[in-house]
């Protein structure tokens, strides 16, 4: 499976910022290693579909917003690897259909509308029984990939301990947990939650990593540090301003990185202005190396644009 993706470019970035602040910048270019299933998307997924693969499930059933990632990613590797896949969707259907879910069906996905309250009931045994009554035998996947095989390919994100510290964009925290796994001695981890009020995901991150060491999943290495920056959601899930528009553009122009308005453009706007307060300041006066994960999410980029 893993062959069918390119391994992730390491960029380094030039930044007078980041030279004044005694610190060496790199990115990790999750986004480039394949055209649709790229960024952590496959890393949540690869387990998944092969849990999927050894239990001989013809098709992936999973839940996403009209503008997920996961599911564009989802009915991209159903499609490459020979799924079914269905496509549980948040909300009533409205056509003509956005640019996420019209790839979504291009590439076989079948969508399915839930209302509100339902679908915040999906996690129930009710809710998943219906489903399968109506599409038979599935392999369900949580939405966002948020599940122990998601954490377990989070682990194979980064295999290196050529840096001081590591930032994330957050979400459900996944990504998170499975780099928290597999930090070498001496390295961190620092979360960007882009959900208003982030820190209530401590808990979750907590349980994230006790249930993964619990489940007897293999663990690269004891769970490192992991910090949390909640400063940088810009008022919320998927919430722009001009501000982060102007970063995003003038980081792309200076650098040749794009990068998506929900998640990699918060936390590295958050990154930029720590640097400025002196955040990654080193007591042993070497340099910071500090890596920064870009995880895809640009497909999302398409329908934003067009709603600002
Ligand atoms: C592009 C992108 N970056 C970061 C995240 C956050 O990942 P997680 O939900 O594992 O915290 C997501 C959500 O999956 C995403 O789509």
């Amino acid at each position: 499976m893993s062959s069918m993706f390119l391994p992730p470019p390491i960029q380094q970035i030039n930044s007078a910022i980041a030279d004044h602040a005694n610190v060496d910048l790199y990115v990790l270019r999750l986004d480039l290693i394949h055209p649709w299933v790229n960024g952590n998307k496959w890393f949540k997924l690869k387990y998944n579909l092969l849990e999927a693969k050894q239990k001989n499930c013809p098709t992936l059933l999973t839940f996403g917003g009209a503008y997920s990632n996961h599911i564009y990613a989802t009915a991209a590797a159903g499609n490459l690897f020979g799924f079914r896949t269905v496509g549980v969707i948040r909300g009533e259907e409205r056509l003509p259909l956005n640019p996420t879910l019209s790839f979504a069906v291009q590439q076989g996905m079948q969508l399915v509308y839930l209302n509100r309250e339902t679908y915040r009931q999906r996690h129930t045994i009710a809710v998943c029984e219906d489903l399968r009554q109506c599409f038979g035998e599935v392999f369900i996947i949580p939405e966002g990939g948020c599940n122990l095989n998601g954490v377990r390919g989070c682990t194979e994100i980064i295999d290196t301990a050529a840096f001081d510290t590591i930032c994330v964009a957050c979400g459900t925290a996944t990504t998170l947990a499975g780099i928290t796994l597999s930090l070498h001695q001496g390295q961190r981890v620092i979360a960007f939650p882009v959900l208003k009020n982030g820190s209530f995901l401590a808990q979750e991150i907590d349980s994230l990593l006790r249930n993964y060491l619990a489940s007897g999943l293999p663990a690269p290495t004891e769970p490192g540090a992991w910090e949390m920056v909640c400063d940088y959601h810009f008022g919320g899930y998927a919430k722009v301003n001009d501000e982060l528009l102007r970063f995003s553009q003038q980081f792309r122009q200076a650098h040749g990185i794009p990068l998506d308005y929900v998640y990699t453009a918060k936390m590295f706007y958050g990154v930029m202005d720590l640097l400025q307060q002196g955040f990654f300041a080193q007591s042993d006066r070497q340099r910071h190396r500090l890596l920064l994960v870009h995880t895809g999410g640009l497909q999302g980029n398409v329908g934003m644009e067009a709603r600002l």
